[in-house]
């Protein structure tokens, strides 16, 4: 069952979309642009990349506040792309020979029935089964196979960007971020963690200790108790904004 912010698509509309989600949308576009840039070396006439968005959601939304139409994060990558190679093209003597692929995974079949239209309708449709995948199932379900791509488009760095724009945190276990990254060398992975929504849920009873072995990450508390953590105000703040460094830490170990 979709969650009812994202519902729009089961009922053939787009969905609604927040402010944050667009600013996360800005975040990835202006990182995407500059991330194609350093990918090309002097004297370099080929670029090998998998980009893979392994929530990607149906591609519209109306923005909930102004009632806007906005597109989604697999539209982001399209359009990131194209800008980045207008970029890299400038002063160029010789073409940039494109050699990409984006691969868009989404659970929910009407959502991904929904981005195939709305892929087609923004002029994309000829390009679906040829550079661009639509991936239908659970994120982890594909790994596999992604990973697989990536190393028979770039064998020896595994060049290749991940967004897993999970919902909250339960969906990407930190074993499946280890293994991208130590299969593929040069894979890099943009990970949604909802800090807040888990702290906030966060406690001592064995619920959350079955979530944190769930994602792999069974020592986040490093021996400390979350009582203890929450009663100390000034640790807590701390704790808070120091998680997602150690998370990837954890990660990359
Ligand atoms: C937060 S929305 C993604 C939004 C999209 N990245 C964007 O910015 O436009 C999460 C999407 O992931 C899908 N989803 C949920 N669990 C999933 C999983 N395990 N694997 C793949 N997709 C999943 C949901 O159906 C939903 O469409």
């Amino acid at each position: 069952m979709p969650r009812s912010q994202y519902k729009g698509w089961a009922e053939g509309k787009p969905s609604i979309i927040k402010q944050h989600s667009i600013a996360k949308h800005e975040v990835l576009h202006a990182y995407l642009v500059a991330y194609m840039q350093t990918l090309v070396r002097p004297g370099q006439d080929t670029v090998n990349l998998c980009l893979v968005d392994g929530f990607a959601g149906g591609g519209r939304y109306i923005h909930e506040d102004s009632g806007k139409p906005t597109l989604g994060s697999p539209f982001v990558f399209l359009k990131a792309v194209s800008e980045a190679q207008a970029l890299l093209s400038i002063g160029r003597k010789k073409d940039l020979a494109w050699n990409l692929d984006y691969f868009f995974v989404e659970k929910e079949r009407s959502a991904l029935q929904f981005l195939r239209q709305a892929l087609s309708d923004e002029g994309y449709r000829d390009r679906i089964e040829k550079d661009v995948h639509l991936l239908s199932g659970t994120f982890d379900s594909h790994a596999d196979d992604l990973i697989k791509e990536v190393k028979k488009k770039s064998p020896r760095t595994g060049r290749s960007i991940f967004l897993l724009d999970q919902y909250g945190y339960k969906d990407v276990p930190a074993s499946l971020i280890k293994r991208i990254l130590s299969e593929l060398p040069r894979a890099e992975i943009i990970l949604t963690f909802a800090v807040d929504s888990f702290i906030n849920y966060a406690s001592d009873a064995p619920k959350t200790k079955k979530i944190l072995e769930g994602i792999d990450i069974p020592d986040l508390l490093q021996g400390r108790t979350f009582e203890d953590i929450k009663r100390n105000e000034r640790d807590f703040r701390c704790w808070r904004a120091s998680r997602t460094d150690p998370l990837l830490a954890v990660v990359r170990e």
